[in-house]
């Protein structure tokens, strides 16, 4: 069976049973905004919907029909958990993956999903009849290219981030232990690039001519061959990552302190799109995994940063 996903929506913004009513001043403690971020992936992994109500005081409550809650994160989620087991939620706390290694699979996800997007979306456009009404959506195809174009740039900048912060943060780590651990990554990094270049070169040309002429027929037939052959190579590059080389971090037995500082220094990596892109980032994960990427920045000590990202969490859409 293929699987089919909406692309016009955000990957997990499938709302449906019950609203909920989560009650909270989140004015003030970064905490209360903090759990109030995870509250609200775990009840879109529930899929469940959510209403957010400031009131006095800066205690989270969870409302849920004629029953109330409020207390610690692990407190509502067991209750959340109790209420619908399903799709359980999952509580690692033993689990001993490094954190590094679970920013970069969760970014390599994000990015996937959306080149995934991009590519269908190519499709679409390369093979659509002439619409008669105009999509409200979307706009003309004018407008519509000019959206590709910019998601495209959007995506462009979280892989260019996410490759630098393997470059300067993660790859150095295993090149102490092992030179030539990372050599073939590090060259498919530099492969890559010409292409990515090249594709939104491909955009802004096609965004400047005439929807429907051989011309632009033509140049969305090569810009889908290349986008597609980029998505293959992401896929084997992300797969290689993460078989062969991210599980080596494990036995370079780094002290928690030393684990805990290379893990900010990621996120740290991260901040140019995570402080304006985050939002789209977030657009490429299910619930259950922007979950763990908020539980991972609520453990980051730099408290300036985890205040502006879990604040952008908080007022996600
Ligand atoms: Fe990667």
């Amino acid at each position: 069976m293929v699987e089919t996903k909406d692309l016009n929506c955000g990957r997990g913004r499938v709302f449906g049973r019950i609203t909920f009513i989560a009650v909270a001043d989140i004015t003030n403690a970064i905490a209360v905004i903090a759990v109030a971020a995870y509250i609200r992936f775990a009840l879109l992994h529930k899929n469940v919907s959510l209403q957010l109500v400031p009131t006095e005081g800066d205690t989270l409550v969870l409302e849920i029909g004629s029953e109330t809650v409020s207390g610690h994160r692990e407190t509502l989620l067991q209750f959340i958990e109790e209420k619908f087991p399903h799709p359980p939620l999952r509580f690692d706390l033993v689990e001993r993956t490094p954190l590094v290694v679970k920013v970069t699979r969760l970014q390599h996800r994000s990015i996937a999903w959306h080149l995934e997007r991009m590519v269908r979306w190519v499709e679409d456009l390369r093979t659509r009849g002439k619409r008669k009404t105009v999509d409200p959506a979307v706009g003309s195809p004018r407008m519509e290219l000019k959206k590709l174009e910019k998601n495209y740039a959007q995506l462009l900048e979280v892989m260019l981030e996410h490759a630098q912060m393997e470059e300067r943060i993660v790859f150095p780590l295993l090149q102490r232990a092992d030179p030539g651990l990372c050599k073939a990554a590090n060259e498919e990094h530099a492969r890559d690039l010409p292409v990515m270049n090249g594709i939104k070169e491909d955009m802004k040309s096609i965004g400047v001519m005439d929807y429907g002429t051989p011309a632009c027929k033509e140049g969305l037939s090569n810009l889908s061959t290349r986008l597609k052959s980029l998505q293959k190579h992401c896929k084997e590059h992300f797969d290689e990552e993460e078989k062969d080389v991210l599980p080596l971090l494990e036995a370079t037995e780094l002290s928690g302190e030393e684990e805990k500082r290379v893990f900010e220094d990621c996120i740290e990596a991260m901040k140019v799109t995570h402080s304006h892109l985050f939002n789209f980032f977030l657009e490429g994960l299910l619930p259950s995994e922007a979950m763990e990427y908020a539980d991972l920045i609520m453990k980051c000590g730099d408290k300036q940063l985890r205040a502006s990202m879990i604040q952008i969490i908080s007022n996600a859409k």
